[in-house]
């Protein structure tokens, strides 16, 4: 049995963590293709290195492109290489380009997949991560889900016979990496005390420029320091459209995983549009405000530990803040890639 991940972006090294160690705790053959989605040292190298993983079978390099571009030649590249590999299980992670690629490729090979963190839905079509993601399920032979919710989704859309609830892998990771989340001395870094920390990416915010300026009127409008740590996408498109935010706003490179947590835990709340830092915000005990019009996790909105704000005018009255609320455990005990590795391999 060869067993073969794809991973491609920032995320999903991050997903990939948990499940390369399990599988190499229990002895069984694996390695994974890096198809080079994500490229800039600060979205791949660096998180790759930090979180213990070693280098890639291959990295396919494929780059930045349009979507259909994109996805196109992840699966001219990998078409070749499965050929070579010949594996009987290929594992793909979360909802992106790279994702719906390796799925389409495998499955029409006729080769298994097991989709991580399947079953999440924003229904939201206009995002093209929930178009992957849906895709992917639907073509998938084993679905591994994060959460209950996920678990009620799939069988909603008939695919309840091949979902598995095994609680969700960044929170394994979470768990197992704690001690490496150092807290910052705000006083250090030229911060009051009652910061936040932000990250924004997605399409949806940055790729219109009345988005884009609406959301740097809101940072400009708070009333505390804001430390945000930038994706290229996001000053790609600063940058076209002549866009800077406010002096109260730090904007800084992308910070490793465990780097980007010390900061959060070091700040009043988080501020984002990413699905996984939600979560982890969440996790972790720290609040957290989502520019988005839905989530994909809803348990992040138990107790308004997480608040969703559609409009980016509204940021100063929604901004979350508040700690102390109850927050139950949705996302699983901490073994979910065990889980995963024992399913697959019995
Ligand atoms: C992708 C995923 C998204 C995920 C995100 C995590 C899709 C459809 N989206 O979005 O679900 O939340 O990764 O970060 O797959 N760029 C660089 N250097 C890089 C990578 C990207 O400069 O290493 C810039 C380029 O301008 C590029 C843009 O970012 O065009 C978008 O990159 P892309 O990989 O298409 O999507 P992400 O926004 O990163």
């Amino acid at each position: 049995m060869t067993f073969l991940s794809i991973i491609g972006t920032r995320p999903q090294i991050v997903k990939l963590a948990p499940i390369y160690e399990a599988f190499v705790d229990a002895g069984v053959s694996h390695s994974y293709i890096d198809t080079g989605q994500h490229y800039d040292a600060a979205l791949a190298n660096n998180v790759q290195s930090e979180l213990g993983i070693p280098d890639p079978l291959k990295n396919l390099k494929i780059g930045s492109h349009s979507h259909a571009v994109q996805t196109a030649k992840i699966m001219e590249a990998l078409d070749f290489e499965i050929d070579q590999i010949k594996p009987t299980t290929i594992l793909v992670y979360g909802d992106t380009n790279s994702t719906i690629a390796a799925t389409l490729v495998a499955v029409k090979k006729g080769i298994r997949v097991a989709h991580i963190e399947a079953g999440l839905r924003s229904f939201n079509r206009a995002m093209p991560e929930e178009l992957n993601r849906v895709a992917t399920d639907h073509l998938s032979d084993i679905l591994f889900c994060p959460t209950v919710n996920a678990m009620e989704n799939l069988e909603k859309e008939g695919l309840g016979g091949k979902s598995v609830n095994v609680g969700d892998v960044m929170c394994d990771l979470l768990i197992r990496d704690s001690a490496k989340f150092k807290k910052i001395d705000a006083s250090q870094e030229g911060l009051q005390d009652n910061f936040l920390v932000s990250t924004i990416h997605r399409a949806e915010n940055t790729d219109s420029y009345d988005r884009l300026r609406s959301i740097v009127s809101a940072y400009a409008a708070l009333p505390m320091q804001v430390v945000l740590f930038a994706h290229p996408r996001l000053k790609a498109k600063l940058k076209d459209f002549e866009l800077s935010f406010s002096e109260n706003v730090q904007v800084r490179e992308p910070v490793t995983h465990s780097d980007l947590l010390g900061w959060a835990l070091s700040a009043m709340g988080v501020v984002t549009d990413s699905g996984g830092f939600q979560k982890e915000a969440f996790i972790l005990g720290i609040p957290c405000t989502t520019i988005r019009t839905e989530t994909e996790w809803i348990e992040t909105l138990e107790n308004d530990w997480n608040v969703l704000v559609p409009n980016p005018h509204d940021l100063r009255e929604k901004l979350n803040t508040s700690r102390n609320r109850p927050r139950s455990v949705p996302f699983g005990d901490g073994f979910a890639a065990k889980k995963i590795v024992s399913y697959l391999t019995a």
